[in-house]
Order: C-alpha cells, then sequence, then structure tokens
C-alpha cells in the first residue's frame, strides 16, 4: 500500500491536477490506484469524470461509516476515487476535530485500503499546514511538494526545511520530494527560479513540469493530460515523475496495455 501525499505551503500550484494525472500514470503502468481527496475544494473528482452535480464523498458520514471505502467510486480500469464531498460547515469542522483528537481517526476510516494487498494511494490536501495532512504523516510513504516557478515559491522553501507543515520532517521512510510546476522556459523569472530550485533542491527534485495549455485543456474536459494531449510536454514531465515514483517506492510498472489485454483475453 504505498501511499504518496501531494501537499504544498502554497495554493493554486497544480497539487489536485498533479495528483490526479500522478494517479492515472500510474494506473496505465498497471497498478491499481486510489485517489483520496482531503480537501474541502473537492475538486480532485472532476479530474476523473465525476460529475460536478455529484455530491457523494466519505466525510460527510465519516463519523457514522468507519470504514471509508464504502464511499469509494470506480471509475472504470484501474482507478477508484475517494471524494472529500458536498459537507456543511460542521460536517467539515467534526471531521477536522476527530483527526485533530482522535488519533485512530484516520487509521480506522482508511483501514481497509490501506491492507488492500498492492494498491497505490495518491491523497489531495488543501494548501499549507492541517489536520488532515498532519494525521495522515505517520501513514504517509512519501511526501510530494509541489511548487511553482515563481519567488514567491522560493520565499516558501524555508516552511518545508523548518517543519512548519506537520511539525516534523516530513517524511521519515521514502522520504519528500519537490516538484516544479508551471516552468516557461520563455519566461527569465521561471528560467531563473527554475535554475535556483534545482541547485537548491538537487535530487530532493523529482521533476519540472512545464507549463503547458494542454493541462489546463485537459482539466476542463474531465480527462488525464494521458488522454487528452499525450504528445505534450506536460505529459511527458509528468509521465516522467510517475515512473520516479514508482522506482523510489518499489511499485512495480508493467505494461499498463499489455495488462489490459490478458485481462480481455482471459
Ligand atoms: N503545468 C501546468 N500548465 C498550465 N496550467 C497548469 C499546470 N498545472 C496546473 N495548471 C492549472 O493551474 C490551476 C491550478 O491547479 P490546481 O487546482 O491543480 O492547483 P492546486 O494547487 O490544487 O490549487 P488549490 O491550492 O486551490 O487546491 C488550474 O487551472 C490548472 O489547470
Ligand atoms: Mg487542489
Amino acid at each position: 500500500m504505498p501511499l504518496v501525499c501531494v501537499c504544498s505551503p502554497k495554493g493554486g500550484v497544480g497539487k489536485t491536477t498533479l495528483a490526479a494525472n500522478l494517479a492515472w500514470g500510474l494506473a496505465r503502468a498497471g497498478s491499481k490506484v486510489l485517489a483520496i481527496d482531503f480537501d474541502v475544494q473537492n475538486a480532485l473528482r472532476l479530474h476523473f469524470g465525476v460529475p460536478l452535480s455529484d455530491g457523494r464523498g466519505f466525510v460527510a458520514r465519516s463519523e457514522e461509516q468507519a470504514d471509508w471505502s464504502q464511499s469509494i467510486l470506480t471509475m472504470g480500469g484501474n482507478i477508484f476515487v475517494l471524494p472529500y464531498g458536498d459537507v456543511t460547515e460542521d460536517q467539515r469542522e467534526r471531521f477536522e476535530d476527530n483527526l485533530a483528537k482522535d488519533p485512530h481517526f484516520l487509521r480506522r476510516g482508511l483501514d481497509t485500503v490501506l491492507n488492500y494487498p498492492g494498491l497505490v494511494i495518491v491523497a489531495d490536501f488543501p494548501p499549507g499546514p492541517g489536520p488532515a495532512l498532519k494525521a495522515m504523516h505517520e501513514l504517509a510513504d512519501m511526501h510530494l511538494v509541489v511548487m511553482l516557478a515563481d519567488t514567491a515559491s522560493v520565499s516558501l522553501l524555508p516552511q518545508i526545511e523548518n517543519n512548519r507543515m506537520t511539525g516534523k520532517p516530513l517524511n521519515n521512510k521514502s522520504g519528500h520530494y519537490f516538484i516544479l510546476n508551471q516552468s516557461d522556459n520563455r519566461r527569465h523569472i521561471s528560467r531563473d527560479v527554475t535554475a535556483f530550485m534545482q541547485q537548491r533542491l538537487g535530487d530532493n527534485l523529482l521533476g519540472v513540469v512545464q507549463r503547458d495549455e494542454s493541462v489546463a485543456e485537459a482539466n476542463a474536459s474531465q480527462q488525464s493530460i494521458y488522454d487528452f494531449s499525450p504528445a505534450s510536454a506536460a505529459a511527458f514531465d509528468i509521465e516522467l515523475i510517475g515512473k520516479r515514483v514508482a522506482n523510489i517506492l518499489n511499485i512495480k510498472v508493467g505494461n499498463g496495455e499489455v495488462q489490459a489485454a490478458i485481462r480481455t483475453y482471459t
């Protein structure tokens, strides 16, 4: 059950987009993947074709329904989604309270999926520190920190270095890695920040994703970047990041198409 947390000190940097496309990429490579949304914006599901009007999710009933896997939506193929769902303010507050006060709440809710053999879990978080990211700390195998190729992201690097996201170093299993998103070679500042981040983060920089309009267009059409624009620069960059994640976490990468064909003929 490799569990990857996608987070950032900064909002609007592409966490949800990258979490979704990473999940698609790992599923294409043959893994069963569960994408979990811990953000009240409830946007992750939209990347998997769940209609805007579909408010199902695990948070509203997270107290009564001890096993959150009952709220998983099957999207076809190897992809499963656990949406945050539509919640009242009171339900959100209670969920966050439980996460902060009951050390077993999260583990109990996710017990079934955590014990599902071979399942890869990709979890998306709201920006900054928060009770879900903190509660997930001991379960996570890897944290991916998404940053933009801009000066505001540079100024937020100390937040990670000074353990401001969870109060502890981000990951003591397979480690934490950075993804620099929306890098744009045509812009001076973006080139400079990308070079600076490469130097400062070294091997902890898992990948750089080009700013690419097809990413936003794929989002708008509720498709993965691989389906929408497989030859795009962003598809290439994100696929490479997926391979690096699989490599670090020892996720067996088969050939998804071959596996799908085998399933068809057996
Ligand atoms: N590489 C990219 N190139 C172009 N646009 C991108 C890229 N990555 C993300 N975007 C766009 O940036 C916007 C923000 O992305 P996203 O919602 O994934 O960010 P987020 O970090 O999850 O935001 P929030 O903090 O609100 O949860 C979206 O419109 C998305 O389409
Ligand atoms: Mg998001």
